[in-house]
């Protein structure tokens, strides 16, 4: 599975989006260690604060079905340009693997690569 593979994934799950809040539609594809993909969209609620992310979606899926370890997650948007995960998502992010790669899409397309430690160099833990 390769960058541009896990963006496609991303992209096909952000159809399933529901957004009809903020119109900001958001698709994440989680590579697991074992290579397994879970993918997630972004799910809001007329109450907002009980809205969840792509992110976080994907990775409650996959620790739901017995996985802990994943390499990367692939995150797409409709502002059609990079979408960093929100704190709330990089908090879950480093529970699970402070070493993932996070895979954004460029608006002329190309993908753009960040570790989790660039973008989260501390986070909160036990
Ligand atoms: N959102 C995500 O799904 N992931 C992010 O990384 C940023 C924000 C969602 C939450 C909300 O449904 C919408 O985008 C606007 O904030």
């Amino acid at each position: 599975m390769n960058d541009i593979e896990l963006l496609e994934i991303a992209k096909n799950a952000m159809e399933y989006a529901y957004a009809p809040y903020s119109n900001f539609k958001v698709g994440a594809a989680l590579l697991c260690s074992d290579g397994t993909v879970f993918t997630g969209c972004n799910v809001e609620n007329a109450g907002y604060g009980a809205s969840n992310c792509a992110e976080r979606t994907a990775i409650f899926k996959a620790v739901s079905e017995g996985k802990r370890n994943f390499s990367a997650i692939a995150i797409v948007s409709s502002s059609g340009d990079e979408t960093f995960p929100c704190g709330i998502c990089r908090q879950v992010m480093g529970e699970f693997s402070p070493e993932l790669r996070i895979i954004l899409q460029r608006s002329d397309g190309t993908p753009s690569v960040y570790s989790f430690k660039d973008i989260m160099p501390k986070f909160f833990s036990l």
